[in-house]
């Protein structure tokens, strides 16, 4: 029998370092105002220096682990959706497991980027419907503002660091409805981070270029993610056989206030079941789409048998939603 997979238990944590957008006033050429109405966002949270993300994810993960009411070493299984890991081996992932004590659980890096939190949920499902594992921690985690030009305001003003998590359990009634996940490749050069991999390893020239910091021509990573988002969230609602008006709180990934009402706009979704939260946290990458879930929820925005539906987009070019009965 193949078995349904429900959200059992959430939890987020940000940095409690707040950057507003008068301070980026006094680092970078720009206002308060362009940033608010070109994106929505008023301010970020920001990690001190010394903190991995593996230190957000943890906190974020023992929140969901109460709130789920289990013990962590409930965990059968961890996946960590980040692209920004404490450093490139070991994984996030083991370093959280180790940080909670989860140590029944294995555990492993998903990267997807800003979409990595759907892309983990759809993962996690695979191994709770064939009956594989039980009990499976979640984290969508991102320490971003290390990968930051602080001179770069096209990029600078729009980021921040965070971390979120779910514990996925089989479900009885509910649960996971329908996902759907894709990429395009061609679309890789629009946001990058060059340096420090394996095929530019860090060097002083690296280092004096710049290689280190994410890159992005954000007017077409904008026009692609409405596009996206729109697209998945679609598919997904067809494939679940839900109409738009059964949904009662729709969840996008937080880059920007003008791709959300884009993508509320064509799908013809009342603004008052869009949750938005981007303007106190910025774009979290991977944490973006599980804050929000779990503000949404704390705020009462989502009831039992309620219709939710995530979507996510981000590097890559990467895109995934997912339509839930809570
Ligand atoms: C980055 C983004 C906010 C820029 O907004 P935009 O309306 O596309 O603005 P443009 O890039 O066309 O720039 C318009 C002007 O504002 C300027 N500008 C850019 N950043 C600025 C800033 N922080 N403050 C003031 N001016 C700024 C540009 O230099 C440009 O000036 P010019 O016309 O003299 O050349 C927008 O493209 C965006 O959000 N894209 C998606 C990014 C994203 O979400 N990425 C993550 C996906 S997971």
């Amino acid at each position: 029998m193949t078995l349904k997979a429900g959200i059992s238990g959430v939890g987020f944590y940000v940095p409690d370092k707040v950057l507003t957008n008068r301070d980026l006033e006094k680092m970078v050429e720009t206002s308060d105002e362009w940033i608010r109405t070109r994106t929505g966002i008023s301010e970020r949270r920001i990690a001190e220096k010394g903190t991995g993300t593996s230190d957000l994810a943890a906190k974020a993960a023992l929140s969901a682990l109460q709130n789920a009411g289990l013990k962590a070493e409930d965990l059968d299984l961890i996946i960590a959706a980040t692209t920004t890991p404490d450093m490139p081996l070991p994984s996030c992932a083991c370093l959280v497991q180790a940080k909670i004590g989860a140590h029944k659980a294995a555990a492993f890096d998903l990267a997807a980027a800003c979409a990595g939190f759907v892309y983990a949920l759809v993962t996690a499902e695979q191994f709770i419907r064939t009956g594989t594992y039980k009990n499976i921690l979640v984290i969508g985690a991102d320490l971003i503002s290390s990968y930051i030009d602080w001179t770069d305001r096209s990029t600078c003003i729009l980021f921040g660091d965070g971390a979120g998590a779910v514990v996925l359990t089989p479900a009885k009634t509910g649960g996971i409805l329908s996902s759907v996940i894709g990429s395009d490749g061609r679309h890789a050069d629009l946001l990058k981070i060059c340096g420090g991999g394996s095929k530019f390893p860090a060097t002083a020239e690296t280092v004096k270029n710049k290689d280190h910091y994410l890159r992005m021509t954000g007017s077409e990573v904008f026009k692609l993610a409405v596009r996206g988002m729109t697209d998945a969230v679609t598919e997904s609602l067809q494939k679940a056989n839900v109409s738009l008006d059964q949904v009662a709180c729709f969840i996008p990934h937080q880059a920007n206030q003008r791709i959300i009402d884009a993508v509320g706009e064509r799908l013809g979704l009342a603004p008052e079941k869009v949750f938005v939260n981007l303007a106190k946290y910025g774009n979290t990458s991977a944490a973006s789409c599980v804050i929000a879930l779990c503000e949404a929820l704390s705020m009462g925005k989502i009831k039992k048998k309620d219709k939710i539906v995530l979507a996510t987009f981000g590097s890559g070019l990467v895109w995934g939603a997912m339509v839930i009965e809570w």
